[in-house]
């Protein structure tokens, strides 16, 4: 049966239809609201507004459920590849067998990139952030690999640069970290699957031959699992608001490499491991760092905690966590960064902040503490985010293409400044 809202104001009342989505999740349909009322609504940082319907990603943050196209995200971590996620979160069901070789065929095929980008990569500087020449190179895709018009698109185009996006991704950054230490670049090989020949490309050096290790591939697998997708997330939500103006893949993916770059967004990866530094080399004990973190004047904050949705622990942190206490006993690493991480947590979930706000470790909490095991060093960790997150971006696009009543991304506002005033010339400005 469907339910109606209804809003009241000003001795008037409006009734608006309320959407019921799979999971009994309900929002109010309020795209009539000005035309009826001559309201809008007011939703600073998009707290509380469905932007849209979705069917690939179920997030409950108060019980830290994550399901993408219905699969728990535990699972799929444990048992699933990154291809076959990348494959179920863009097209809808888990590939066959045969569909899954064709996929992975393709990710081979369009590993990559076209030689000429090289010497736009090489012009970089060499302090350049690995995330600054990831977004430059996406966006550069476009202009090497032009099929991009969307009004134009059909189904084997997307499917063409949707491979090509989450093959090429991880050339471009390992190719960029091996640019940031003067190695030469190492090329994709055919032989080795999507997590293999990424750690290949980033480690394997005419000095020292990379040499696999199945451990840290299932972890990186794993990585990149958790990372694949979450909703409408902001550099989501930036994807699909520039790819909403028909601007072409590359350039709404570049716009959401961006908007992950962001300290509050993706760049708390990077933020976390550098403040667990910070914590070691000061020598704070974890209830100063708590006590910095609670503290309004001081602008420190404690990166890997809060979410904006999980009112809970984060399941992907729940995942991580796990996979670095395999990882670290399997192969005996001690490193004091992980022992002040598990200090801190233990102290937060303790604190009365913590609790009245429910802030819990979220993925970039433990993310980090894996990726140094690996090698990979601070300033490529939101890059790592970006290449797990290419296939929700994807998925995304393409939902919003496909549903064939698209509307450019443009929200209202309240006008707060001056009411109409005539031009004072500047001789008679005060
Ligand atoms: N340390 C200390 N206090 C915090 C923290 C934190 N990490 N996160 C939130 N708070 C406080 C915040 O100051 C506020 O307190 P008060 O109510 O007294 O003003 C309250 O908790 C609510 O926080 P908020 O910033 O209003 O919540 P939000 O939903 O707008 O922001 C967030 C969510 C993730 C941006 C925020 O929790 C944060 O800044 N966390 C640190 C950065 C971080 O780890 N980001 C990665 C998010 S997960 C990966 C991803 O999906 O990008």
């Amino acid at each position: 049966m469907s339910e109606n809202a209804e809003i009241r104001y000003q001795g008037q009342s409006w009734e608006f239809p309320v959407v019921v989505g799979t999971e009994n999740e309900k929002g109010i349909d309020i795209q009539k609201l000005r035309d009826r009322t001559g309201l809008v609504t007011l939703d600073n940082g998009y707290q509380n507004t469905g932007s849209t319907k979705s069917a690939i990603t179920f997030i409950d943050g108060d019980k830290g459920i994550l399901r993408y196209r219905g699969y728990p995200i535990e699972e799929l971590a444990q048992k699933a590849t990154f291809p076959e996620t990348a494959y179920l979160l863009i097209y809808g069901e888990l590939p066959t067998a045969e569909q899954l070789r064709i996929f992975r065929q393709r990710l081979t095929e369009n590993s990559m990139i076209h030689e000429d980008m090289l010497h736009f990569l090489t012009g970089m500087p060499p302090s350049a952030h690995p995330m600054g020449i990831l977004s430059s190179m996406v966006n550069a895709l476009a202009l090497f690999y032009p099929r991009f018009y969307v009004e134009d698109m059909d189904a084997a185009t997307f499917d063409q640069m949707a491979v090509s996006l989450i093959s090429k991704v991880r050339t471009i950054a390992a190719f960029s970290y091996k640019k940031s230490i003067g190695e030469p670049f190492v090329y994709p090989r055919a032989d080795k699957t999507y997590c293999a020949n990424f750690l290949n490309m980033m480690f394997d050096s005419h000095a020292k031959p990379y040499s696999e290790d199945p451990l840290f591939i299932e972890a990186l697998n794993a990585l990149l699992i958790v990372h694949a997708d979450h909703e409408q997330n902001c550099s989501t939500s930036t994807v699909r608001l520039v790819g909403s103006s028909y601007a072409n893949l590359y350039a709404s993916i570049c716009a959401g490499i961006c908007a992950l770059w962001g300290p509050l967004h993706g760049g708390a990866n990077q933020k976390a491991m550098e403040t667990l530094s910070m914590i070691q080399k000061n020598g704070w004990t974890a209830e100063q760092v708590i006590a910095k973190a609670k503290d309004k004047k001081d602008l420190f904050l404690l990166h890997g905690f809060g979410h904006r949705v999980y009112k809970s622990y984060d399941p992907r942190a729940k995942v991580l966590k796990n996979l670095v206490e395999r990882v670290f006993s399997t192969k005996n690493i001690q490193d004091p960064l992980l022992n002040i991480a598990l200090e801190l947590e233990q102290l937060a979930l303790k604190d009365e902040y913590f609790i009245e706000r429910k802030l819990y470790p979220n993925v970039d909490f433990y993310s980090g503490i894996l990726y140094r095991a690996m090698g990979i060093p601070e300033d490529m960790f939101t890059v790592m985010f970006a290449i797990g997150r290419m296939p929700g971006w994807i998925a995304h696009w393409k939902e919003m293409h496909d549903e064939g009543n698209l509307k450019i991304g443009r929200p209202r506002q309240i006008y707060t400044g001056p009411t109409v005033r005539s031009f004072v010339p500047k001789e008679e400005r005060v």
